[in-house]
């Protein structure tokens, strides 16, 4: 059997220097946890212990949850911030944790717009917004931001990069996708606005370049700058997979973005064809788009086996795979597909300690 390629190193190419090597291609996809219960924004045992599992476990990268840059950009009340440096030191920590599995550190910095301030998505709690009098807020959408506002949500994104870089983060990805703030200004499902951050797709597209422009010019050079797009809203008349490979070649030609993570969905009524691997064409269009750059491409949704991770991969649909809830059944997932696609146990990506579980 060949090397496999999901388990070959890739680099994440940064703004200088030789960017950031990741010691497999199996990414772990970043996974609200809802688990903030002083809902304080301050991470947890909790997500030491899963985010941990996850590096020890082989992943190559590990995402951490969305995670808010102000109090007003969390999906629930649980979520995660880095809006403050208490925020930070407990960030930190997890960081710590996962370096020491040899894995990179990534982070999704986000801001929820008008999806804040719902009910943690766990058992036991409806669905719906939290009312003011039970600690939620008035959420922030594309109509109600004045321009002040925008420019104000813009430096909260480069601050909680800044603290991210402090807390030791190699990577922030940004999220521009499921109907959350970045994703409500590109779609024209829900971007009405009628001056220069609404109209057209250049118009639709400055709130994104604009914070993209303002992290990349506070977060290191030599760090990776990456970015997960809902790739179609699956609805006509939508933001669309050609809107996405436009802007993707303008934020890697012109902002330093090296990493694009093809997500889709989150806005709109429209019918998603869930399957597996159903969101692999999207990366692929992408990587095509960006062909020639040095921008690593990764596929997710559905993708749960270690051959059809490795097939995506050999097809060239990707260059990475990032992994959802196949992880939170098995954070050793990367161990057991390494040693399934025949990586020699020896060689196996997961921690000394889990070596006897003779994947
Ligand atoms: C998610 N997803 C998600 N996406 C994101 O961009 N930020 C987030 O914080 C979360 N939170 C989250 C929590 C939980 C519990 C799940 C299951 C999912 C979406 C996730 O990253 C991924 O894109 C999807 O789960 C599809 O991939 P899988 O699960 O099919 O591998």
């Amino acid at each position: 059997m060949n090397d496999p390629i999901l388990f070959s190193p890739i680099t994440l190419a940064a703004a200088e220097g030789p960017g950031i090597q990741v010691r497999n291609r199996a990414f772990i996809a970043p996974m609200c946890q809802y688990s903030v219960e002083a809902k304080d924004g301050v991470p947890t045992d909790w997500h030491l212990q899963q985010l941990g599992s996850f590096a020890a476990g082989g992943f190559g990268l590990v995402t951490t949850e969305a995670t808010a840059v102000e109090p007003h950009g969390r999906i629930s009340p649980r979520d995660l911030g880095i809006w403050n440096d208490e925020q930070l030191d407990s960030h930190a920590r997890i960081v710590a944790f996962e370096h020491s599995q040899g894995a990179i550190a990534a982070v999704q910095l986000a801001h929820a717009g008008m999806k804040a301030s719902t009910y943690p998505g766990l058992p036991g709690f409806t669905p719906g917004y939290v009312p003011e009098a039970e600690g939620g807020w008035q959420t922030r959408t594309p109509e109600n931001l004045s321009k002040d506002d925008i420019a104000e949500i813009v430096g909260r994104f480069a601050q909680a990069a800044q603290r991210a870089d402090q807390a030791g983060y190699d990577v922030v990805q940004l999220h521009g996708a499921h109907g959350y703030l970045m994703h409500e200004f590109l779609s024209p499902l829900t971007n009405k606005r009628t001056d220069e951050y609404g109209g057209d797709e250049t118009g639709r597209s400055r709130f994104v370049r604009e914070i993209v422009s303002a992290v990349r010019a506070v977060w290191p050079a030599g760090k990776p700058l990456g970015i997960r797009f809902s790739a179609t809203d699956w609805v006509e008349n939508g933001w669309d997979v050609d809107a996405t490979a436009r802007l993707a070649q303008v934020l890697v030609a012109d902002h330093g973005v090296t990493w694009i993570d093809a997500s889709s969905g989150g806005l709109g009524n429209g019918t998603i064809p869930v399957g597996p691997g159903y969101q692999v064409p999207l990366a692929s269009r992408i990587k095509t788009a960006l062909d020639g750059t040095n921008t690593v491409v990764s596929a997710v949704g559905l993708i749960t086996k270690a051959q059809q991770a490795e097939t995506i991969l050999a097809t060239g649909q990707s260059d990475a795979i990032s992994v959802g809830r196949a992880a939170l059944r098995d954070p050793h997932w990367a161990a057991a597909a390494a040693a399934e696609l025949g990586v020699p146990r020896d060689q196996l990506p997961s921690a000394p300690q889990l070596h006897r579980a003779n994947w």
